[in-house]
């Protein structure tokens, strides 16, 4: 990371605190490491891209379900899917301090390429190239940690009441795909959609929001017929970008890469990463995978698990017309919300000058702003623009919610204030607005000039729109 790039990332973490977008989880206690919290406009901007991708991949198609299951789950679902033995990072132990690091974050720091690498190709490349720990100490032997967070279901602690924090909401729809098949009848290809929460005991959580312990995901299930995947591979891969573009994402910072055989998770028979290019490099933003049926058939009575037949169900489908009975296959395309949040505040933050005075904003597409438009009067001592506004105001929030009512300090203030969390529009009630309205009661006069002034935050340029005209304007923007 070049030392903008630093100071890019800590503004951005200072503005996310002190605008109340988003905070050090349990800060007051001196924090807990891994863990964020967001705050009044962290939660709009994350509401916001929720909505964007609800309408995407589930409103405005018909070929997708919604579900939301519980985060806790048996806990043979997490070893049929494989993660009970196998959802681990590769762990390497400083010997003086103890203290805990990812094997392959020390070898990229030094410079060498993980990919590929074995748990035993990264112990040799330690001992090897003799690296140490970030405090300069010897390392111990590399060894998998598992990531999932264990617990208890009920008062006694035993093997049997074992549960785990989801470590990826997928599971959830895997083991609905039936419920689903039986209750909504869906016809191949279908998908199901699920946003929610997932936890992962990371060993070095990092890079704010980037790598946390627990985190939001928005994925998709989407089963075919076995001989269909790279259709639907192609079509979420397109999907992908597009969703990129909804959110405002700038496209040139987002790329492809092709995830070799020995890096792609266990169930996968093809992946691709979408990367982005955070201030602290090009990181996974995005992923596509190719499931096959592995988890449907590790659910299914038919697999060849330990768990028995008591433990599933017969998770295959029918096909009325070809009378085929198959296990689908599965692509799936899986979105960090987190990251996405990240990915557009760091594209967003800006720094120009305007008006001669340097500023720091942030360019947010209206459609993820917090705040879509601001409302003002020109001076807060002239009671005919303030109620004027207020109405303004009042007609904008039953609109479009978005909206706050803002007059506290000089216009600039206002505006520089709006500009610094995004909002793309100020609205402002000034002495044009109200020729001609009556000073007692704020009632437009006949032949009264019904406009307001239009602020825009990139440009800061200003333009008179008519009051009936201003919904459909603003909603033009949109
Ligand atoms: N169901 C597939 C799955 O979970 P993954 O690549 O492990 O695949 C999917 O995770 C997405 O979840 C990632 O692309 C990333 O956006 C997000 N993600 C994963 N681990 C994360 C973490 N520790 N903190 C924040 N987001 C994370």
């Amino acid at each position: 990371m070049t030392q903008l790039e630093r100071t890019n990332m800590e503004s951005i973490i200072a503005l996310c605190k002190r605008k109340g977008f988003i905070f050090q989880g349990s800060e007051i206690y001196g924090g807990l490491s891994g863990t964020w919290d967001y705050g009044p406009l962290g939660v709009a901007l994350k509401n916001n891209i929720k909505q964007l991708w609800w309408k995407r991949f589930v409103t405005d198609r018909e070929d997708m379900y919604g579900v939301d299951a519980a985060i806790l789950m048996n806990q043979n679902v997490w070893k049929a899917s494989g993660h009970v033995g196998g959802f681990s990072d590769p762990l390497v132990e400083d010997l003086k301090t103890q203290k805990r690091y990812r094997a392959d974050h020390l070898l990229e720091d030094a410079g060498i390429d993980v990919k590929g690498m074995k748990l035993a190709d990264m112990d040799k490349m330690i001992k090897e190239k003799g690296i140490k720990s970030p405090e300069g100490n010897p390392l111990g032997d590399v060894r998998q940690f598992n990531m999932m967070f264990q617990t208890n279901i009920g008062p006694i602690a035993n093997d049997d009441s074992i549960s785990y924090l989801r470590p990826e909401t997928a599971q959830g729809m895997f083991v609905n795909f039936k419920n689903v098949l039986d209750s909504m009848h869906p016809k191949m290809p279908f998908g199901l959609a699920q946003i929610g929460k997932a936890f992962r005991n990371e060993i070095a959580p990092r890079d704010f929001i980037f790598r946390t312990r627990e985190f939001e995901q928005m994925e998709i299930e989407y089963f075919v017929h076995p001989s269909k995947w790279e259709d639907a591979f192609v079509h979420f891969q397109e999907q992908v970008w597009a969703f990129t573009k909804d959110v405002g994402i700038s496209s040139e910072k987002v790329s492809e890469l092709e995830v070799a055989d020995e890096d792609r998770a266990h169930y996968s028979k093809r992946t691709i990463d979408f990367e982005f290019e955070y201030p602290f490099g090009k990181k996974e933003l995005y992923g596509l995978a190719y499931r096959t049926d592995f988890d449907l058939k590790n659910h299914s009575k038919d697999a060849e698990h330990e768990l028995g037949p008591k433990t599933a169900s017969d998770l295959s489908y029918f096909d009325e017309e070809t009378k085929e009975r198959y296990i689908p296959h599965c692509i799936e395309p899986s979105f960090g919300l987190d990251r996405t949040v990240l990915a557009v505040l760091t594209d967003a933050y800006t720094i120009d000058e305007l008006g001669g005075e340097k500023r720091e904003y942030l360019k947010l597409s209206p459609k993820v702003a917090p705040i879509l438009v601001a409302v003002s009067p020109l001076l807060k001592n002239k009671p005919h623009l303030v109620e004027k506004a207020r109405h303004i105001y009042a007609m904008l929030k039953k609109q479009f919610g978005r909206v706050v009512f803002d007059n506290n300090g000089n216009i600039g203030k206002r505006y520089r204030r709006q500009d610094e969390i995004g909002t793309p529009f100020c609205v402002v009630v000034d002495f044009e607005t109200v020729e001609g309205l009556k000073e007692s009661t704020g009632d437009v006069q006949a032949g009264a000039m019904d406009t307001v002034t239009i602020r825009h935050r990139d440009t800061g340029e200003q333009e008179r729109v008519a009051i009936e005209h201003l919904v459909a304007y603003i909603e033009g923007k949109i």
